[in-house]
C-alpha cells in the first residue's frame, strides 16, 4: 500500500519522498523511478519530513512509532497512518505524544494510478490547516473524502478492501467467458472495458445503478435471464454479506 501510495505522489510531481523499508530487495523496485529516494532507516527518514506515511502491517505499527517518535517533530510534523483499525488514540501513544498530529487514512492501491478512493479521519490534533494539507496530498492520488474515525471501517471495506471484491467479480467474468469459448486475456480485457463502461455511464449521468440496469434490460430479452440467475444464486445477499464481514472488529466509541 505504502508502495503504491509513493509511486502515485512521484508520478504527480509535486513531491519529494523517501521510501523505507526492512530491507533493499524491497526497496529495488523505486530504482530508478523520479522523485523518489529510498532508505533502510527509517529514524533518518522522517527528519525534516513535512508529512510521514506509516504503512506497515498493523502489528509493526507500535515498534515504528516507537523507533522513530524521537526524530519527530511533534509540533510540525504530519503523521498519516493506513494501518487498518489503528486509531489515533493508540498512535499517540505509541508516538508518545498526546499532542502528536496524527491521522487515521484508509487509500487502496489504484493510488499508484491516481485513482484510490481514500479515507481520511483526521481526528488526531489535526487543525484545518493539516487536514487541507492532507487532503491535498491524497487528492494527488484520487477521490478523499473526510470523516470521522468511526466511518472508516464502512469506507475500508467498500474501497481498500472492495478493489479486491471488484476484481473478484471480473475474475468471475473471465471464467464465464473462457467457458464460453474465449481466451482469457481477452474474456480479461472485456470485462475490464466493460466495468469501466459502466462507470463511465454512472458518472456522466449521475445515474443510479438500478436505473441504469432497468435500461439495459429487455422484457423477456437476455439480460434478465442473467440478472435473475444473479439473484437467484443470492448475489446481492454475498456482496452484503462480503461486506459486513469486516466490521466484526471492535470499533471506537
Ligand atoms: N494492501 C492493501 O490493499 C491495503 C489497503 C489499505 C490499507 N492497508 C494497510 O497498509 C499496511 C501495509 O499493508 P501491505 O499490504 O502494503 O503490507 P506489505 O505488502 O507487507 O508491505 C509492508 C511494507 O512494510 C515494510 N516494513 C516492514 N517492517 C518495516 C519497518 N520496521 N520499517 C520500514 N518498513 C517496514 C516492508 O518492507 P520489507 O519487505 O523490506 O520487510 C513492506 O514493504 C497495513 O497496515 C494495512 O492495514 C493495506
Amino acid at each position: 500500500m505504502g508502495g503504491a501510495l509513493a509511486i502515485g505522489w512521484a508520478k504527480s510531481g509535486n513531491n519529494e519522498i523517501t521510501v523505507t523499508a526492512r530491507t533493499e530487495q524491497t526497496l529495488s523496485r523505486f530504482a530508478g523511478v523520479d522523485n523518489i529516494c529510498t532508505s533502510t532507516d527509517n529514524r533518518e527518514a522522517v527528519r525534516g519530513a513535512d508529512v510521514v506515511v506509516l504503512a506497515v502491517k498493523p502489528w509493526l505499527i507500535e515498534d515504528v512509532c516507537r523507533q522513530i517518535a524521537g526524530n519527530l517533530d511533534f509540533s510540525r510534523q504530519i503523521i498519516l497512518s493506513v494501518a487498518a483499525n489503528i486509531f489515533f488514540d493508540s498512535l499517540r501513544e505509541f508516538l508518545g505524544c498526546e499532542t502528536a498530529k496524527v491521522c487515521y487514512i484508509m487509500p487502496n492501491i489504484a493510488a499508484e494510478y491516481g485513482e484510490a478512493m481514500t479515507y481520511l479521519a483526521p481526528e488526531g490534533g489535526f487543525s484545518a490547516e493539516d487536514t487541507s494539507i492532507a487532503r491535498d496530498l491524497l487528492l494527488e492520488v484520487g477521490k478523499v473524502k473526510v470523516c470521522k474515525e468511526k466511518e472508516v471501517a464502512a469506507g475500508n471495506m467498500l474501497s481498500g478492501c472492495g478493489i479486491a471484491y471488484v476484481m473478484r467479480f471480473i475474475h468471475a467474468m473471465m471464467e464465464g467467458g473462457v467457458e464460453m469459448g474465449l481466451y482469457p486475456k481477452e474474456a480479461q480485457e472485456i470485462a475490464m472495458q466493460t466495468m469501466k463502461g459502466a462507470v463511465a455511464v454512472l458518472e456522466g449521468k449521475n445515474m443510479h445503478p438500478a436505473v441504469g440496469i432497468d435500461k439495459v434490460t429487455t422484457p423477456g430479452g437476455l439480460t434478465i435471464r442473467g440478472l435473475n440467475e444473479l439473484d437467484h444464486a443470492g448475489f446481492n445477499s454475498a456482496v452484503i454479506r462480503c461486506l459486513k464481514a469486516g466490521l466484526v472488529i471492535t470499533l471506537p466509541d
